[in-house]
């Protein structure tokens, strides 16, 4: 039998001769059964997305048992789907790529089964995606000619990190949040007020009308400079609802949400900026679900036009999860011979670094 160092090396071989390189992303990390079809790393052909909002919405939160069982049924017809979509089937895709962690372990071993039973069943080569990284390629899809080397903030529900990517698979972690990730931070606030699910979006809608300037809140301090830290601002704010609630005193909630998402968008800002100006990175990138924040966006892209840094940021439809990410990053290390074998596994808890 082949080795899989001398396996590897021949379809690379392969890839590199052809024009038109098919990846099929398959992503089931949490909530999103997805699947997408991208050429070349850079080309989206097709993106089917179930997501699982409604039957997640009465328990307020991803219930994880649910969303396992909503990935079995779903999973499939996702996949047909973005092959239907693309004009294609099995037999044109080159690489199989999917999501092997972080996320919920249940949710993550069906898309890893699926896509091993696929890539053995088809003869195709697979590989195994990190969803964080997956999420900073989506980049690549929306600026069709980004390369490293960048400086990059991503913010999802479980992630707020400032890394530098020198090059592909070379991240190296500038600042991280001390305790909550601001996603998740988000995620809370929306449910004390009262926002429904997914608390995050919700309240960043919420917020657009309302006076951020109504509630004051502390500005988080961390012993490192790039460093973030919510929980306390989280903490604040849910006190100073109790405590006006408990005075009977009335308040908006369009208001408070304006407050915290300023508060937390000011200190993801800051870091960033101080981090961009003391390396002195020529542009910045953000990834993640947190970067659809429209207050987030706007103030980031004013900061990086006064200090002449060039921002990018993920079409909207590609900050939350999606498969389309998911090929994107599986194309590049297929391009570096980085495949897998049939032992590849769900990693609940898998790092980027
Ligand atoms: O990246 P993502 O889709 O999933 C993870 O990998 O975690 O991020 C989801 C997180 C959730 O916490 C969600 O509330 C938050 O991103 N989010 C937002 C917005 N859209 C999604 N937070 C603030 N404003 C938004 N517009
Ligand atoms: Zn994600």
């Amino acid at each position: 039998m082949m080795k899989h160092q001398d396996l590897s090396r021949q379809i690379i071989g392969t890839l590199r001769h052809k024009d038109s390189v098919l990846v099929l992303g398959i992503e089931s990390s949490c909530d999103e059964t997805a699947a997408s079809v991208v050429k070349n790393g850079r080309t989206i052909l097709s993106s089917s997305i179930y997501s699982q909002i409604d039957l997640h919405t009465v328990y307020g939160g991803v219930v994880p048992e649910i969303a396992s069982r909503a990935h079995v049924e779903k999973i499939d017809v996702v996949v047909d789907l973005a092959l239907d979509d693309a004009g294609i089937t099995l037999e044109d895709i080159d690489v199989v790529a999917v999501t092997c962690g972080p996320g919920l372990v249940g949710a993550l071993l069906v898309g890893v089964s699926y896509a091993k039973a696929l890539a053995f069943a088809a003869h195709k080569p697979l590989i195994g995606v990190n969803h964080i990284e997956g999420h900073i390629c989506a980049n690549y899809l929306t600026h069709p000619h980004l390369e490293p080397p960048f400086l990059c903030l991503v913010v999802s529900g479980g992630h707020s990190h400032i890394l530098s990517v020198t090059r592909d698979d070379e991240y190296r972690v500038i600042g991280c949040t001390r305790d909550d990730a601001a996603g998740e931070c988000f995620d809370k606030a929306a449910r004390v007020l009262g926002l429904p699910y997914p608390g995050g979006p919700s309240l960043d809608k919420i917020a657009q009308e309302g006076n951020f300037e109504a509630l004051v809140l502390p500005h988080p301090h961390t012993q490192g400079r790039y460093d973030f830290s919510f929980s306390g601002l989280k903490t604040a704010f849910i006190n100073a609802l109790h405590t006006m609630d408990q005075q009977q005193k009335p308040y908006e909630v369009k208001d408070m949400a304006a407050s915290f998402r300023k508060a937390v968008v000011s200190s993801l800002v800051e870091k960033t900026m101080m981090a961009a100006e003391d390396l002195k990175a020529p542009c910045l990138l953000m990834a993640g679900g947190v970067s659809a924040n429209r207050l987030l966006r706007k103030t980031m892209q004013e900061e990086c036009d006064t200090r002449g840094i060039t921002l990018y940021m993920p079409d909207l439809a590609l900050c939350g999860d999606n498969a389309a990410m998911i090929a994107a990053a599986g194309y590049r290390k297929a391009m570096r011979g980085q495949f897998d074998d049939l032992n590849l596994n769900a990693q609940p808890a898998l790092r980027l670094i």
